[in-house]
């Protein structure tokens, strides 16, 4: 037995009214996020269940219960609003994975207030663009990543406020700076929860765009209704013990700086009542493995990159674990390739269904179902209530030839798609051709109306499921005082999918030397990410041009990927 039953009964009967009903939307007192994911959940009998199980990277394990999640939002909530935050305010979240982000991500939407989620990795530049183009009144961080804050705070204006939540007393707070440590104020029982409604804004995620500006897409408190849905029939999850079934234990692998940490690591699991476990340490086959030992986790969704990782770690590691708990296992974020499918039915019994989507769509568009066969290397089919389909590059006409390479489209309007690019309305609105929302990547439908991705349709970079633009990285490149002129591309990589790589001329009086390499790598981690860093620099004389006198990053591209690019006339014409 499945969540989703029968695939086609679903499509024949679906409409999005099947969650919002088994949500008791309509009658519900507010549509907030925050308080769908702790306090309903607390009114249904689960208040001491247990919502989340938190290892960190010494071992340290703490355990929360719904009520707990429902105090710890409220505490947090109450805080911020006595430092004047007031609805649709932009609050930062620069943590790690440690339990205040998930709690502060509940109490920021508790307060109406719109949630922005940043990875804590993210260099000074990448946090800077961030909230200047938000105007993000309040960060709440960590003391290891304070110093980052306090290198933008003179070019940061409206940043209010910095709040840090594991202050120690041992240095002075600064400027802007206050101290909020949970575990040591009185928890907030009784608190008055925004009354947002469905249209209201929630989440607001950066994504890379195809300039170096990345773009902050808003999306709702209606949001929710998608998530739950997507949560319940995709990643199958068993809310109670009806029909003696155990409950799951849920992990979600991803970071909530990323749209995976948010809709399925934080907002499904926990609209639904279930326990998720969070690990908030680097990745080892091993640590993994034992992480799921454990804790018996039952439902595990991840990414490509950290299967293929694990199918490189081999095959005896995993027989030292018992991993028997696992029951389904799910994938997200870039291409999952057919061996990494095949390999991870034969090694856990258990294949991962891949599952296609974007910051943009918020949830779930294109999956392999439980019960449904798979063609591995497929994403499988639209969920129910998405009309799904690859259109032509040109026309915007759906293709009807099976096999024919076209651009993914969907028809707007599910529950948890953007509502806009934060201040970006052009861009926006370019999103939209022929009435489909066009992601920008490319697949072909089989006859069974399986999708197959084939790429994107731009220059962004996918590495390891993350998207990083080479425009951003050449203009931060232009920074770095060894650099003249850079070309940022995509490379093959065998774990990573494609990783960075720069072309690089150099500035007279400076060496093509590997130190040079280095110091420009670090560069770019620093001032970016560690995602952004290029892998590798080549040292070029000179880029190819455009007569125009525009770089043929393309020509670049196809080099990396030993594609021929034919009669090179045409591009050397491109404007
Ligand atoms: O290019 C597609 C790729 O990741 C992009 C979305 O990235 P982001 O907005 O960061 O969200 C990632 C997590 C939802 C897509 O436009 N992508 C995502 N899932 C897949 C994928 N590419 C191939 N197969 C997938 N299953």
């Amino acid at each position: 037995m499945t969540n989703i039953g029968s695939y086609e009964e679903r499509l024949k009967n679906f409409s999005w009214s099947i969650a919002e009903k088994e949500l008791g939307y309509s009658d519900a007192k507010t549509k907030n996020i925050g308080w769908y994911c702790s306090d309903r959940i607390c009114d249904m009998g689960k208040a001491e269940k247990t919502a989340l199980i938190w290892e960190g990277h010494d071992g340290t394990e703490k355990r929360y219960s719904f009520n707990d999640l429902r105090l710890a939002s409220n505490t947090i909530g109450k805080f911020l609003k006595n430092l004047g935050l007031k609805n649709e305010d932009r609050v930062c979240l620069f943590m790690d994975k440690i339990p205040e982000l998930y709690f502060s991500f509940l109490g920021v939407l508790k307060i109406g207030a719109i949630v922005q989620p940043l990875f804590s990795a993210f260099g000074d530049e990448s946090l800077h663009v961030r909230l200047e183009n938000a105007e993000t009144s309040v960060i709440i961080t960590q003391r290891k990543h304070v110093s980052k804050v306090r290198r933008i705070l003179e070019k940061s204006p409206y940043l209010k406020h910095i709040v840090i939540v594991d202050y120690d007393g041992k240095h002075p707070l600064r400027e802007r700076e206050i101290a909020f440590n949970l575990e040591e104020t009185v928890p907030v029982e009784e608190f008055e929860i925004f009354p947002t409604k469905a249209e209201s804004p929630s989440v607001l995620h950066y994504t890379s765009g195809t300039t170096g500006q990345p773009k902050g897409v808003k999306h709702v408190h209606y949001s929710l209704i998608s998530q739950y849905l997507t949560t319940k029939w995709v990643l199958d999850l068993i809310e109670d013990s009806l029909l003696g079934q155990e409950e799951d234990i849920y992990w979600c692998t991803a970071d909530p700086g990323w749209v995976t940490g948010t809709s399925y690591g934080i907002i499904g699991p926990w609209s639904m009542g279930i326990t998720q476990c969070v690990l908030d340490k680097g990745f080892s086959a091993e640590n993994w493995y034992q992480f799921i030992e454990k804790y018996n986790i039952t439902v595990w969704y991840s990414a490509p990159t950290a299967i293929r990782s694990l199918m490189k770690a081999g095959d005896e590691i995993v027989r030292k674990f018992n991993l028997s708990s696992l029951r389904h296992l799910a994938s997200v974020g870039e291409p999952l390739n057919a061996e990494a499918v095949i390999w991870s039915e034969k090694i856990y019994g258990l294949p991962f269904l891949d599952t296609y989507w974007q910051t943009e769509t918020g949830s779930i568009m294109i999956t392999n179902f439980p019960g449904m066969p798979i063609r591995p290397g497929s994403m499988g089919k639209p969920f129910p209530g998405i009309v799904g389909t690859v259109v032509d590059t040109k026309t915007y006409e759906p293709i009807t030839t099976p096999g024919t390479i076209g651009l993914i489209a969907f028809k707007p309007g599910w529950p948890a798609m953007m509502r806009s690019y934060w201040n970006n309305e052009e861009t926006y609105q370019s999103k939209f051709k022929n009435g489909w929302y066009i992601p920008g990547d490319r697949a072909r439908l089989d006859d069974e109306g399986y999708f197959w991705f084939v790429g994107r349709d731009d220059d962004i970079i996918n590495t390891a499921g993350h998207l990083v633009s080479p425009f951003e990285v050449e203009s931060a490149l232009l920074e770095a005082e060894q650099v003249a002129e850079s070309a940022v591309v995509s490379k093959p990589d065998e774990i990573n999918m494609e990783v960075v790589k720069a072309f690089v001329t150099l500035k007279p009086g400076f060496e093509p030397t590997p130190d040079n390499e280095l110091t420009i790598m670090n560069f770019i981690r620093k001032k970016l990410s560690p995602l952004a860093m290029p892998q590798e620099i080549e040292f070029v004389k000179t880029l190819p041009k455009t007569r125009s006198g525009k770089i043929m990053r393309r020509l670049l591209h196809a080099r990396e990927w030993g594609e021929d690019i034919g009669d090179t006339s045409t591009l050397e014409d491109e404007e």
